[in-house]
């Protein structure tokens, strides 16, 4: 009897209706279109509705990629939602988007928070659930809502970022060599001050103070955030390769987490792979943190760039500083 293997069952991906361009931007921050194209490769981004939260974005994107798989709330027995912007700090978002899905409550629903890698993060641990047998359908969701989260006076940070979610199902299949053949994770907490919101946790409770200081805005360390993660991608990308004997040249399409077009083209020139094999949209979103990945997965599947058979490679960095790989055949 072969063992099965886990799969993604179903895409789906949600992003705001509200676009904010650069030139919208450089009206209210100094800033400029030619700056942040040039730095960036970011043209706008997506912002959330006010009142629209993480929870609905997330179950959005959930409930196309249920359609997509061809399944309902009431197959679902995991649920994982990675994001670093959860509704409330309690409960987890995974239980509000469980609520409005209408998934049964014998379900098991939790948050992960790995920052931009923890679509990664969370797709790993759904595969580790359901290959074990003990949970049959997963919905595993990147969703943020991170211009909660910027401070909008700070130009170095506010242009980055945008809201959305995406979503994807897994389950198993008894077809050998399909599915998730590969995940490596790992996280370099050396770096934790590098990208990191300082205050409202329990190192620093929200105070008047600190809320006037902005201490609950992410802060970032940009220039030595973007040379760690040109190496650590790299690295998680040969990586995972290597431990799967493939040659970079056999990966027909790498979705990698959006933040900034320079950072994928260094990967590019580093693994000697054309940037027609990478997966682009930042231009149209920005960093959309943990809903990068599946959001482009999303858009990669419904354009006909992935098809069957073909190897993906997922590869990701965040804060923490975390990241990721991942390969996929389809
Ligand atoms: N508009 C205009 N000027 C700006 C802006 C802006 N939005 N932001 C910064 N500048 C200025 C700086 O003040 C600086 O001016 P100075 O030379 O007078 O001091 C100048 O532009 C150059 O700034 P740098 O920081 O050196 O610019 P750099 O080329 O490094 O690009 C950037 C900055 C885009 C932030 C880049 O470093 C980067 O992308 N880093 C990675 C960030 C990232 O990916 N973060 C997400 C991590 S993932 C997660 O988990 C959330």
């Amino acid at each position: 009897m072969p063992t099965p293997s886990t799969v993604i069952l179903g895409t789906g991906a949600y992003t705001p209706e509200r676009i904010l361009t650069n030139a919208e931007l450089s009206k209210t921050v100094d800033t400029s279109d030619d700056w942040i194209r040039t730095r960036s490769g970011i043209r706008e981004r997506r912002i959330a509705a006010a009142g629209e939260a993480t929870s609905d974005m997330g179950t959005h994107a959930a409930r196309r990629a249920l359609e997509d798989a061809g399944l309902k709330p009431a197959d679902i027995d995991l649920l994982i939602v990675a994001t670093v912007t959860p509704d409330v700090p309690m409960p987890a978002t995974a239980c509000i988007v469980q609520q409005k899905l209408g998934i049964p409550t014998t379900s098991a629903c939790f948050d992960l928070n790995a920052a931009c890698t923890g679509f990664l993060y969370a797709l790993d641990t759904a595969c580790a659930m359901v290959g074990s047998g003990r949970y049959r359908y997963a919905l595993v969701i990147g969703a943020e809502k991170l211009s909660a989260i910027v401070d909008w006076k700070d130009r170095t940070t506010c242009v980055l970022f945008g809201d959305g979610a995406g979503a994807v199902v897994v389950g198993t299949t008894l077809e050998s060599g399909r599915g998730l053949i590969g995940s490596k994770l790992g996280a370099a907490g050396e770096s934790v001050d590098l990208l990191c919101i300082p205050g409202g946790g329990s190192t620093a409770p929200a105070t008047t103070a600190s809320i006037a200081a902005g201490s609950h805005f992410i802060k970032m360390k940009g220039k030595e955030i973007f040379k760690l993660a040109v190496r650590v991608m790299d690295e998680a990308a040969r990586d995972i390769l290597e431990q799967h004997q493939l040659r970079a040249d056999q990966i027909s399409l790498v979705i990698p987490h959006q933040a900034n077009l320079r950072i994928i083209e260094a990967i590019s020139q580093y693994l000697e792979l054309p940037m027609n094999r990478f997966f682009v949209n930042v231009d149209r979103y920005g960093n959309t943190s943990a809903a990068s990945i599946p959001i482009a997965l999303d858009e990669a599947r419904r354009t006909g760039r992935i098809k069957s058979g073909d190897v993906t490679l997922l590869v990701a960095f965040g804060a923490g500083l975390t990241y990721g790989s991942a390969l996929i055949r389809w």
